[in-house]
């Protein structure tokens, strides 16, 4: 099978093809073709190895202090079960799922993924019909963090939550949560990124290039930072006084509930991950690129098996 390893931190460059043995699931595991994976800011983080400064070391000793002890990167996928092994309940040949490979040994840059059926760390579960592979596997990253931050801060019917880096993965599914709540949407974004985050539900729109929301007179039950370059220190300043902040720069925690969420969701037709570009596995390096560029809109799609 096809997969994607680096053995070095770099450029995109360092992200090769190689063939590797198909996994033969274990009693507990199902074996996934993947369709569908994604490039999110995570894995270009880890690719560079760009770790904030004070946190250097410690990812480094994390993540392998000179090379990457996980040589196959990628965080989300969907895909079709193609065997399960004997003692497996929950799914069968040919149920289409998704999910994260959180603590497995490889990450979905590969064709084939074996996932035991229950695990700690790490979510799957059957994909919504209604959602395509592509958006399957560009919802788990950015919409558990969001929903996992949205529910720390409380988020309830009625409240008005200014969401500030609207456009990038985390913010344009944290608007499309906050309206299934029943929240009024502020959003901050680029004025190039107004008409997509407005088509994702968000009330208003604020041009950070223009406006600096910190000087606005409305006030706010939860500041949303979704792309780790705002703080609270500027964000009370439009807060109401039990307002909350929260921020995707803190550690979050997400589990299987957040993601049955936003399944439940999903499947209302509530939900759907905007996808900016979708590029084939074989020129992963050119979309590692374009996400490097710190700009994408939503999500970029990786597209494992092109006939599905
Ligand atoms: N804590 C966690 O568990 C967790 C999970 C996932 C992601 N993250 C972190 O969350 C951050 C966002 O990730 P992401 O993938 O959602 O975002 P992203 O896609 O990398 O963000 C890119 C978007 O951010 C916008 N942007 C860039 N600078 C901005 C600024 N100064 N003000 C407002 N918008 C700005 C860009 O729009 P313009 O081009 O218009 O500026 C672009 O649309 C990353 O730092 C990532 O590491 C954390």
């Amino acid at each position: 099978m096809k997969a994607v390893k680096y053995t070095a931190y770099g450029s995109p460059e360092v992200l090769k093809m190689v063939d590797l043995e198909k996994p033969i699931p274990k009693d507990n595991e199902i074996l996934v073709k993947v369709v569908s994976t994604t490039v999110t800011s995570g894995d270009v983080r880890m690719r560079s190895s760009d770790f904030p400064p004070v946190a250097w070391l410690i990812a480094r000793l994390m993540f392998g202090l000179f090379k990457p002890k996980k040589e196959i990167l990628g965080h989300e996928f969907s895909g079709v079960v193609e065997a399960v092994g004997q003692h497996v309940t929950k799914y069968k040949v040919g149920d289409a799922v998704f999910g994260t490979p959180t603590s497995l040994a490889t990450g979905s840059y590969t064709e084939y993924l074996c996932i035991p059926e229950e695990r700690k760390k790490g979510v799957l579960a059957v994909k919504p019909t209604n959602l395509s592979f592509d958006a399957a596997a560009a919802l788990p990253v950015g919409g558990m963090t969001a929903l996992f931050l949205l529910k720390k801060a409380n988020l309830s019917k009625g409240q008005h939550v200014l969401v500030y880096g609207a456009s990038g993965s985390v913010g344009s599914i944290a608007i499309q949560i906050a309206k299934a709540y029943g929240a009024t949407v502020t959003a901050v974004c680029s004025n190039t990124n107004a008409e997509m985050v407005q088509s994702l539900g968000a009330d208003e729109v604020i041009d950070y290039k223009k406006v600096d929301y910190t000087t606005l007179d409305n006030k706010y039950d939860i500041v949303f930072d979704a792309v780790g370059k705002t703080s609270k220190s500027k964000a009370k300043k439009v807060l109401q006084p039990d307002g909350q902040f929260v921020t995707v720069a803190a550690i979050t925690s997400p589990g299987q509930a957040h993601l049955d969420e936003l399944k439940e969701l999903a499947s209302a037709g509530t939900l759907q991950p905007f996808i900016d570009k979708s590029f084939p596995l074989s020129v992963i390096a050119a979309a590692h690129a374009y996400v490097d560029q710190g700009r994408k809109k939503g999500n970029v799609v990786i597209k494992v098996a092109e006939n599905l």
